[in-house]
């Protein structure tokens, strides 16, 4: 494959999405909050696990695919909620959902995307999951749920470690607002990246496209308004309550990092725990995933689903989760530094990257399936 070649590794794939991007856009996708101390922490947690190789074993087959909330997947990873993926590449949501059926894996379509639900839904097959950001008017949720439903999303994933914006330093320098407001600054970066501003010239105005249908008619600045009002609210438990009342599919909750609050989320019907600091990106001072997963799985039990995200950026990652407790592993950046870089093309090539490794490692640790990299812990 001539990708592998010119992109063997993530790190080659974020290379070129640097350079192809405008720097505003390249901040929004790599920044973290503060000092970035949560995110590079959870890169460094997961380079320092070790996995014993095993020896003498003949030929062991690696067989990725894995059983997750009643579906199959190709492999035991999928692509992590991103806001407004369309930033990076044209009519970005459909083709990750697109490279998701192809690959058989998930896509996790986030509530501040650039295309709505309905938009996905062809493109969507069996692979898709839904990331809520809570609104709190009891109608448009309702009705949110209900287009998710129909777009053919069959599991909702509920962020609650969004209390309150992030502070990201690197988006400020470059004069990144929110909402977006078209800056002498941001224009000028934009023209630097003329590939990019005339693929985003040829789609529609970046904003979460979900809320259209309940903007305020009387104008612009009115939409804006509206959406800060209906999007953002901080859920409770009560709302966690009502969701699982008024959603009959799976339900995830997304940004645990404590086990104190696993054994009331799963009193509650949730029905896998999302592991995650999100990216770095709410609070430096947070803890790697990877380093809280044990506890964590320890108050869950050995059976209840968990899944993992943070710093993955190979499929020695990927294994390196499992053997800490994931049983399922997402990743944000990876997928869309991919995304950025190459298009649908350059998704796809993370899947193969990532699976290339994970078989590979396999036949090191003589293990079949993914799940039984715990065994390979050094004592
Ligand atoms: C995110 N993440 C995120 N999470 C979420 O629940 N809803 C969202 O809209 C977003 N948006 C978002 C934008 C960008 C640019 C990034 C990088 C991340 C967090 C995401 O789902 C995931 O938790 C992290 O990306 C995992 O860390 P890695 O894989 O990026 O290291």
């Amino acid at each position: 494959m001539e990708l592998d070649y010119r992109y063997p590794a993530i790190s080659d794939l974020k290379s070129r999405a640097r350079r192809r991007v405008p720097c505003y856009i390249w901040e929004y996708l790599d920044s973290a909050n503060g000092t970035e101390s949560a995110k590079t922490r959870a890169e460094a947690a997961l380079d320092a696990v070790q996995l014993s190789p095993d020896i003498l074993l003949g030929y062991v087959t690696a067989e990725l695919s894995t059983e997750f909330l009643g579906h199959t997947y190709q492999a035991p990873f999928g692509i992590a909620p991103v806001g407004m993926s369309g930033a990076f590449w044209p009519d970005a949501e459909a083709l990750l959902a697109r490279t998701a059926v192809e690959t058989q894996i998930p896509y996790c379509l986030s509530t501040v995307s650039a295309t709505t639900p309905e938009d996905v839904a062809p493109h969507l097959g069996q692979q898709g999951w839904f990331q809520l950001y809570p609104s709190g008017d009891t109608e448009i949720r309702q009705d949110m749920l209900a287009r998710v439903k129909a777009a053919g999303f069959h599991t909702l994933v509920l962020t609650v470690d969004v209390p309150a914006l992030s502070w990201r330093e690197r988006e400020k320098r470059v004069q990144l607002k929110n909402p977006m407001a078209l800056t002498p600054s941001i224009i000028l970066q934009s023209a630097l990246r003329p590939v990019w501003a005339f693929g985003q010239v040829q789609q529609p105005a970046l904003r979460p496209r979900i809320f259209d249908k309940y903007a305020d008619p009387s104008g612009t600045s009115g939409h804006d308004k509206h959406i800060g009002q209906t999007l953002r609210v901080v859920p409770d438990w009560e709302y966690l309550d009502i969701l699982r009342r008024e959603w009959d599919g799976s339900l995830i909750v997304k940004g645990v990092l404590d086990a104190a609050p696993v054994p009331r989320l799963i009193e509650a019907g949730a029905d896998a725990i999302w592991v995650s600091n999100h990216g770095g990106r709410q609070f430096e001072a947070a803890p790697a995933p990877l380093d809280v997963l044990p506890a964590i799985r320890d108050a869950a039990g050995l059976d209840y689903p968990l899944i993992c995200d943070g710093g993955v950026r190979s499929g020695t990652d990927v294994l390196r989760m499992m053997a800490r407790g994931a049983d399922f592993v997402m990743l944000g950046r990876a997928f869309h530094y991919g995304l950025a870089a190459a298009g649908a093309a350059g998704a796809a090539h993370v899947v193969r990257l990532l699976s290339q490794q994970m078989v590979l490692d396999m036949a090191q640790l003589g293990i079949a399936r993914p799940s039984e990299a715990h065994t390979r812990l050094p004592a």
